[in-house]
Formats: C-alpha cells, sequence, structure tokens
C-alpha cells in the first residue's frame, strides 16, 4: 500500500487528493499548505489524514511514500526539488515548472536522487482526447496535420496572472495543448507568437496567439485570452479529413454512463463519431499510472524528459508575443 502526501491543497490540491483516496493500491496519509483554512478543509474532508503547515513538514515524515505536488506553478521546482531530495517519487502538476532552466533542475535531481518525476499531463490519460490523437496518429486526415485551438474568457486571476508565478494562460491553459502535440506530432521545432495586452493590471501575457510548427511538418494554430469573452473554435484539420469537438451533425447513441465525442469528417463531407471509454476519468487512470510507476509494473508516459519539451514551447511563445516575432525553442 503506497501511502501518498499531497502537497498544496488548493483546488487542484482538494481534486488530487480526493482521486487518490479512491484509487486502488495507496492510502491518502497526510496534506500540506501554508494556508490554514485550506489546511482545515483537508483535515474536515479526509479526517484519517495528517495535516502539515510546509512542505518541509510533510516531507520528513518516514511514514509517506509520494507526493503529490499542486502548488502555484512558480514553486512547482523548489517544492518537487525538495521532495526528489526526500526520495519520495512525485508527481507535479503541470505546467511541469515555470521556466525551462526550472524542468532541467528537476530532471537533474531526478536522476540525482533515482527518484520518479511523473508530470501531471493528464491529457495523455484523457479517453477523449486518446481517441482522437490516435485518428491522428493512424492517418485517417492524412499529413500534414493543422490543429486550431481558439479560447477565450476570463482567466482564474490570482497568482495565475503573475508572470513569475503563473504566466498566464499560454503556459497555463495552452501548456495541455503544448505537451499532447509533442505527443502526437513529434518534436516541435519553431514558434512564431504575437501578444496583445488587454487588461494592463495583471503582469502576465493575458491575450497572445502563437502558430507552432513539427518537425513532422505539422502545425498548431493555439489562442488564448484570459482578459476577453469570445467564441471557442476547436479542430484538426488534414488533407483526408477533419475532427470537430463535440458531435457535428450527428445524434449520439443512448450509451451509459457520460461520454465525449469528436465528430470526424471525411474529404467527401461523411461524418463519424469518434467516441471513448466512459468508464474512469483521466486523473484516475493517471493516478493509477503513478502508482504502477513507483511499483515498477509501468514506464512513465509523463516523464520530466518529455514535460520539458512543453515548458520549452511556452517559453518561446512567452519571450516572443510581446514582440510579435519568432521565438527561440530551446528545449536543452
Ligand atoms: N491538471 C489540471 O487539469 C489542472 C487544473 C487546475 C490547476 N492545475 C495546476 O495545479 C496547480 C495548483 O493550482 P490550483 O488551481 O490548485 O491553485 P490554488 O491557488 O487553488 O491552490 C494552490 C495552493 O498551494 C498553496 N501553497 C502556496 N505555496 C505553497 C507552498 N510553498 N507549499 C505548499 N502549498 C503552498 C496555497 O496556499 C494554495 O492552497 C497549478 O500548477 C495549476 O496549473 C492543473
Amino acid at each position: 500500500m503506497i501511502r501518498v502526501g499531497s502537497i498544496g491543497l488548493g483546488g487542484m490540491g482538494m481534486h488530487q487528493a480526493k482521486t487518490f483516496n479512491q484509487v486502488d493500491g495507496c492510502r491518502l496519509v497526510a496534506g500540506a499548505d501554508p494556508s490554514s483554512d485550506m489546511r482545515a478543509r483537508f483535515a474536515e474532508t479526509f479526517p484519517d489524514t495528517k495535516v502539515y503547515d510546509s512542505p518541509a513538514s510533510l516531507l520528513a515524515q518516514p511514514d509517506i511514500d509520494a507526493v503529490v505536488i499542486a502548488v502555484p506553478t512558480g514553486l512547482h521546482q523548489p517544492v518537487a526539488s525538495a521532495a526528489l531530495a526526500a526520495r519520495k517519487p512525485v508527481l507535479v502538476e503541470k505546467p511541469m515548472a515555470r521556466t525551462v532552466d526550472q524542468c532541467h533542475r528537476l530532471i537533474e535531481d531526478s536522476e540525482k536522487y533515482n527518484t520518479l518525476l511523473m508530470v501531471a499531463h493528464c491529457r495523455r490519460f484523457d479517453p477523449h482526447w486518446k481517441a482522437w490523437g490516435e485518428y491522428v496518429t493512424s492517418g485517417k486526415l492524412g499529413t500534414p496535420i493543422l490543429w486550431r485551438h481558439a479560447m477565450a474568457g476570463f482567466g482564474p486571476g490570482s497568482w495565475y496572472m503573475d508572470h513569475e508565478l503563473g504566466g498566464g494562460p499560454m503556459i497555463d491553459g495552452a501548456v495541455h495543448n503544448y505537451d499532447f502535440a509533442n505527443w502526437i506530432f513529434g518534436e516541435p521545432e519553431s514558434v512564431l507568437s504575437s501578444a496583445i495586452k488587454m487588461d494592463p493590471d495583471v503582469s502576465a501575457v493575458d491575450t497572445c496567439s502563437a502558430v507552432i510548427r513539427y518537425k513532422a511538418g505539422h502545425q498548431m494554430l493555439v489562442s488564448w485570452s484570459w482578459a476577453a469573452r469570445g467564441n471557442n473554435l476547436h479542430d484538426v484539420i488534414g488533407p483526408l479529413g477533419y475532427i470537430q469537438f463535440g458531435t457535428g451533425n450527428l445524434t449520439p447513441p443512448e450509451e451509459e454512463g457520460s461520454h465525449q465525442y469528436c465528430c470526424f469528417t471525411d474529404r467527401e463531407g461523411e461524418q463519424s463519431l469518434i467516441t471513448s471509454d466512459a468508464g474512469k476519468d483521466m486523473y484516475t487512470y493517471q493516478a493509477a499510472h503513478f502508482l504502477a510507476c513507483i511499483r515498477g509494473e509501468e514506464t512513465c508516459l509523463s516523464p520530466g524528459t518529455e514535460a520539458v519539451k512543453a515548458i520549452a514551447v511556452a517559453d518561446a511563445i512567452l519571450q516572443a508575443g510581446p514582440e510579435g516575432r519568432g521565438g527561440d525553442l530551446v528545449i536543452w
């Protein structure tokens, strides 16, 4: 039985704690957060656990085997490095860290202390995203592919909009896209990026558009604002067909459980639904995989050496965006 401690007990930390509390093969035993309100909420939800007011006090406990870290992104590296030094396997929330240099430090510490570092890129465990991703990788859309994703709305605020701690939507929201694109398209090659400042009161880039090119010839267009409302666009297009999110013009079958759908339209306009397993959610699959990696039963699907590539894309976009230019994409 793997005994798990949760570090950072805000929105995502509580979600992770609830997930680990119901996954087989582990027991949620502790939580840590400097906020007394967050500690009180955790203690009330999980009365059989211990609570600590700092990561250091939790990490000093010998009866904790592994940790889940969900603190503000700018703090991922110091907190995760301390956990690795204490030889506790780490599941750290996405984005892996705020900068590529911080990611390198985490990879070095994972190697130095010979301790697992997994990044919570939950989309790699999402049955829905995996299903449409397989359409892309199996060649049903042809090649090359253009993935277009535009999002707008008012963001979560707080540290998320601080340049150093959160970095805004082009890292925090779009990192899911960068990482998943790296998975299905392969190595990223270059970026073009252009930002617009809509909210003068935040230090992070709040609105930005970027085109990322991949060595295999594919591209991704990402445009994201956390400062304005707008329509969302999400599709994946190729010479043989395209995928849109939702059911298109089709009526979904009546099935048990909650399903998410994509619609594939071929060259002739014929539509078919892409369905996925409605069993468990992505966080549950992710937690089960983390535990299996600790037991040595599975090879990590989201190691730091992979997640750093998404931060390299984010870094290049954030550096180039304010000047509207091509960014230097440097992974190592
Ligand atoms: N995978 C996903 O779908 C997903 C969704 C939301 C957030 N996240 C990620 O999870 C992380 C946390 O986000 P959130 O929304 O829970 O933020 P939050 O602000 O709700 O919670 C962060 C918590 O960390 C605590 N904290 C601050 N400094 C700390 C320290 N040194 N040690 C321990 N705790 C500390 C704060 O008191 C707070 O309770 C971020 O990296 C975010 O990007 C991931």
